[in-house]
C-alpha cells in the first residue's frame, strides 16, 4: 500500500491576469485577508499528513522561498518588543518537520512541464499536485479527502466540480461513469472544450493525485493550446493505461487566478475571520442597505 508524502506546487506561471500586481511579486503571495494563497495550499497539504513540499518556481518567485524560511531579523525585532503572539504566528507558518524543496522551471512552458520538473524529487512515488490559485475552503482539507480516496483505490485521482456549461472553455472537462456519490471512473478528458462539445460539466480544478507514470507521458507531450505543455494531455495518455478516478470534493472553491474569484474569496474568508468578521459583516450590510435606497 502506497502513501502520499509529497506535494508539488507549480508556482512558476506569469500570473498575467493579475498584472500589474504580479509584475514584481508572485501571484501565489497575494493575501486572502492575512495569509498568502500559497500558505493556504501548504496548510492543506500539511493537514493531509504530507511532509515534503516541492515548489516549482521561476523568476520573481523568491518571496515564496522567503515566506517559508526563517526570518531572523523580523523574529528578533518581534521578540525584542515582546510581541509574542506575532512571533509565534511567524514561527508557525510551517511546522518544523516539513521539508521545503525548490526546483526552478527556467521558462514557463506550461503546467505539464512544471509538473515534469518535479520528477527528480518525486522519483517513483504517487504524489499530490496543488494549484495555490484554486483556493478551496473545506471543513476537511481537500487534499486530505483525496489522499483518503487514494488509500482505498491506489490510483490517480482528479479533483472535480460541476461548472455552468457556458464555462467549460476554461477547464479540462472529464467524461466519466459514476461509481459512488462523489466518485467517478474517468474515460476521457478534454482541454477547454466549447460548451456544445463538452462531454459533461465536470471540471478538473487544481487538485490532483498522480502516479509517477505521469512523467513518462509528460515527457512525450508536445506543446498544445497556447504553446504550452498541458498537464491534461499527460493525464489523457495516462488514463489509457491506468485506472483514473474523478472525486467531487467537499468544499467551496475560489478561482483566485482571476479577479472576480479572488474578490469572492476575500469576502467569504473575511466574513469568517475572528478578528474582523463582525465589523466586516456590518459594513457589507450597510452597503446593501445603501444600494437598496438608491
Ligand atoms: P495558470 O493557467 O493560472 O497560469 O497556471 P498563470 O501564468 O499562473 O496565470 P495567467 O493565466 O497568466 O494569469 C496554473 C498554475 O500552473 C502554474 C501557475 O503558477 C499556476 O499555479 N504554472 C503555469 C507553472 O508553474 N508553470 C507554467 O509554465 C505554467
Amino acid at each position: 500500500m502506497k502513501k502520499i508524502t509529497k506535494a508539488v506546487f507549480p508556482v512558476a506561471g506569469l500570473g498575467s491576469r493579475f498584472l500589474p500586481a504580479t509584475k514584481a511579486s508572485p501571484k501565489e503571495m497575494m493575501p486572502v485577508v492575512d495569509k498568502p494563497l500559497i500558505q493556504y495550499a501548504v496548510e492543506e497539504a500539511v493537514a493531509a499528513g504530507i511532509t515534503d513540499m516541492v515548489f516549482i518556481t521561476g523568476r520573481n518567485k523568491r518571496a515564496i522561498e522567503d515566506h517559508f524560511d526563517k526570518a531572523y531579523e523580523l523574529e528578533a525585532e518581534l521578540a525584542a518588543s515582546n510581541k509574542d503572539k506575532l512571533l509565534c504566528l511567524v514561527q508557525d507558518i510551517i511546522p518544523k518537520h516539513i521539508n521545503c524543496i525548490y526546483i526552478r522551471q527556467s521558462e514557463p512552458l506550461g503546467l505539464g512541464h512544471a509538473v515534469l520538473c518535479a520528477r527528480p524529487v518525486i522519483d517513483n512515488e504517487p504524489f499530490a499536485v496543488i494549484l495555490a490559485d484554486d483556493l478551496i475552503d473545506g471543513q476537511v482539507s481537500v487534499i486530505k479527502q483525496m489522499t483518503d480516496v487514494f488509500q482505498q483505490h491506489q490510483c490517480s485521482i482528479l479533483g472535480v466540480q460541476n461548472v455552468p456549461r457556458d464555462q467549460t472553455r476554461q477547464y479540462g472537462i472529464v467524461n466519466s461513469v459514476p461509481l459512488a456519490d462523489d466518485l467517478e471512473q474517468v474515460n476521457a478528458i478534454v482541454e477547454k472544450p466549447k460548451p456544445e462539445d463538452a462531454p459533461s460539466t465536470l471540471a478538473v480544478v487544481g487538485r490532483y493525485i498522480l502516479t509517477p507514470r505521469i512523467f513518462h507521458h509528460l515527457e512525450k507531450v508536445r506543446a498544445g493550446a497556447g504553446g504550452e505543455i498541458q498537464l491534461t494531455d499527460g493525464i489523457a495518455a495516462l488514463m489509457k493505461e491506468e485506472k483514473m478516478l474523478a472525486y467531487r470534493f467537499k468544499g467551496t472553491r475560489y478561482d483566485c487566478g482571476a479577479k472576480l474569484g479572488y474578490l469572492k474569496a476575500m469576502v467569504a474568508l473575511g466574513l469568517k475571520h475572528p478578528e474582523v468578521r463582525d465589523e466586516f459583516a456590518a459594513y457589507l450590510n450597510s452597503l446593501g442597505k445603501a444600494e437598496s435606497k438608491q
